[in-house]
C-alpha cells in the first residue's frame, strides 16, 4: 500500500453498524485494530435499555490494556521484550539485566546497571518473622502455596507499598520484590525438604545465590556449576514475560483496585498455581515416563492421534508456530545434561517432537512444541521436584508482572477491572420466611 493509499485507508477507519432491531446505523471508529467498547454500549434499542456489550468468557478477543512491555506475533513465532528478540536476549544478555529493561523499558547504561544489580543483591534479606511464618506451614506444603502466602504477606512487612503514586516507592518496592522472590521460593523448598533455610549470600550473582539457598549444606561456600547457572539463568530469561497471559491478567486485575504490588503479585501467583497456566512441564513429565521407552510412542501417538489423550507440551493458544522459548530450551538441554547426565527421557523427548513435527494430524492443527515441552526436563536434571517447577516459573516471571503492573498505574486510561454479566437467574421473586416455608 502506498503512504497516500494507507491514510486514506486510516481516514476510512470505521466500522459500520446496522442495529437490525431498530434500522439505526452506527460508524463506530477503528483504532489500532480494535473497536472501543464503550462504543457499542450507545446502541441501543431504547434510552433505558443498557446497551450492546461483548460476550468473551475468557477473554479471547478482548484487548484489556495499551502495553510496551511485550510483543507476541504466534503465526510467525515471534517474541519480543521491549522490542528485542528473545532469541538474541536469552543469547547475550542476562536475567537482572532483562529485568531492568522490561522494568524500565529500555536496555541500562554501565552505571544503571552496576546500581541495579547493587539494589537487588542487598535486599534479598527478608525480615526474621518470615523465618518464623514459614515454618508455620505443614511438612507436606506445596511451595508454591507457601510462595503465595509469603509473597502476600511481604506486604505487612512494607506497609508504605500501599502508596502506589510515589515513583520512588514504586521502584523501592519492586527492587525488593525481585530480590525476595528466589529467597522466599529457596526457603518453600528447603522447608518441604525438612532442611535448614539458608540465607542469601550476596558475593554471588542472582541465580548463583538462589542455587545455593536451594542446595547448599554444610559447605562454607555454595558454588554451583557455571553452565548450570547459565541455563537457569536462560530459563528466567525465557519466562520474564508473556503479554497478557492469565497470571499477568491477575496481577493487573487485582492491581486496579490500587492494592499494594505485593499483594498485586500474589495473585499472579496464585494464577500461576492453576494446571492450566503453569502446570503442564509436569504434565510432560509424567507423559514421557508413562510412555517410559521408544517402543511404546507409536501406540501413544494413536491414542492422541484417536483423541483420547493430549501430546502434552504441544500446542499454544498464541504460537501457530514453533514457540521461540522452546527452541532456546531445546538447545540449554545440552548444556545441562553435560553437566548433569543426560535424562534418559529426552530420547522419548526428541522422538515424539521428530514424528509429531511430520504428521498431518499435528501439522494441519499447527501444533509445535511449546516452552513446556523441555522445561521439565531441565528442570528433573536439576533435582528440583515437579512442585518447584511453577516457583521456578513465578521468580522468572516476576519482572513481568511487576513491568505490567507499573504500566497500568501509570496508564490514565486504566479503571478499576470490572466485567459485565449476562444475568440468567431468576427475577423478583417473593421471598417466604423459613418458617413458613418449611411448615
Ligand atoms: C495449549 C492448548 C490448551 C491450546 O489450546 P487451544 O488453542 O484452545 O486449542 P484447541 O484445544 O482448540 O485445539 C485445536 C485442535 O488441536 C488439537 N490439539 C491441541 N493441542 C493438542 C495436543 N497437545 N495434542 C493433541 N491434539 C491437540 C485439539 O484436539 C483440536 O483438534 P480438533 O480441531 O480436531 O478438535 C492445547 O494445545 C493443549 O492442551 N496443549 C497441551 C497442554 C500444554 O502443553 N499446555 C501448555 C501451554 S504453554
Amino acid at each position: 500500500m502506498t503512504d497516500a493509499a494507507a491514510v486514506a485507508a486510516n481516514d476510512a477507519a470505521t466500522l459500520t453498524i446496522r442495529d437490525n432491531r431498530t434500522g439505526s446505523e452506527y460508524d463506530v471508529p477503528i483504532t489500532d485494530g480494535t473497536i472501543k467498547a464503550a462504543d457499542l454500549g450507545k446502541i441501543r434499542t431504547a434510552e433505558d435499555e443498557p446497551g450492546l456489550a461483548v460476550y468473551d468468557p475468557g477473554f479471547v478477543n478482548t484487548a484489556s490494556c495499551r502495553s510496551s512491555v511485550t510483543y507476541i506475533d504466534g503465526e510467525q513465532g515471534i517474541l519480543e521484550y521491549r522490542g528485542y528478540p528473545i532469541e538474541q536476549l536469552a543469547e547475550k544478555s542476562s536475567f537482572l539485566e532483562v529485568a531492568y529493561l522490561l522494568i524500565k523499558g529500555q536496555l541500562p547504561t554501565k552505571a544503571e546497571y552496576d546500581a541495579w544489580v547493587h539494589e537487588i543483591t542487598y535486599h534479598t534479606f527478608v525480615h526474621e518473622n518470615v523465618k518464623g511464618f514459614m515454618h508455620g506451614f505443614r511438612y507436606d506444603a506445596h511451595p508454591m502455596g507457601m510462595l503465595m502466602a509469603s509473597v502476600g504477606a511481604l506486604s505487612t512487612f512494607y506497609p508504605d507499598a500501599r502508596n502506589i503514586n510515589d515513583a520512588d516507592n514504586r521502584h523501592m518496592q519492586i527492587v525488593r520484590m525481585i530480590a525476595k522472590m528466589p529467597t522466599l521460593g529457596a526457603w518453600s523448598f528447603r522447608h518441604a525438604q525438612g532442611k535448614p533455610f539458608v540465607y542469601p549470600d550476596n558475593d554471588l550473582g542472582y541465580t548463583a545465590n538462589f542455587l545455593s539457598m536451594l542446595f547448599k549444606m554444610s559447605e562454607q561456600k555454595f558454588e554451583a556449576d557455571e553452565r548450570l547457572v547459565r541455563a537457569l539463568d536462560v530459563l528466567f530469561i525465557l519466562h520474564a514475560d508473556h503479554e497478557q497471559n492469565c497470571s499477568t491478567n491477575a496481577v493487573r486485575s487485582v492491581g486496579s483496585s490500587q492494592v499494594d504490588p505485593y499483594s498485586a503479585v500474589a495473585a499472579g501467583v496464585a494464577a500461576l498455581y492453576g494446571p492450566l497456566h503453569g502446570g503442564a512441564n509436569e504434565a510432560v513429565l509424567r507423559m514421557l515416563k508413562r510412555i517410559g521407552k521408544k517402543e511404546n510412542i507409536p501406540d501413544f501417538m494413536q491414542g492422541v492421534k484417536d483423541g483420547n489423550e493430549r501430546l502434552m507440551g504441544f500446542g499454544h493458544r498464541v504460537y501457530k508456530n514453533y514457540d521461540p522459548r522452546a527452541k532456546i530450551i531445546k538447545k540449554a538441554c545440552d548444556d545441562v545434561f553435560e553437566v548433569t547426565g543426560v535424562n534418559p527421557l529426552l530420547e522419548i523427548a526428541q522422538e515424539l517432537e521428530k514424528i509429531a513435527l511430520e504428521d498431518e494430524y499435528f501439522v494441519k492443527r499447527k501444533l509445535y512444541p511449546n516452552v513446556d515441552f523441555y522445561s521439565g526436563l531441565i528442570y528433573e536434571a536439576f533435582q528440583f521436584p515437579p512442585e518447584m517447577f511453577t516457583v521456578l516459573f513465578a521468580i522468572g516471571r516476576t519482572p513481568g508482572w511487576l513491568a505490567q503492573w507499573l504500566e497500568l498505574v501509570q496508564d490514565k486510561e486504566q479503571k478499576i477491572a470490572r466485567p459485565k454479566q449476562i444475568y440468567t437467574g431468576d427475577r423478583t421473586l417473593d421471598f417466604v420466611p423459613a418458617s413458613e416455608r418449611w411448615g
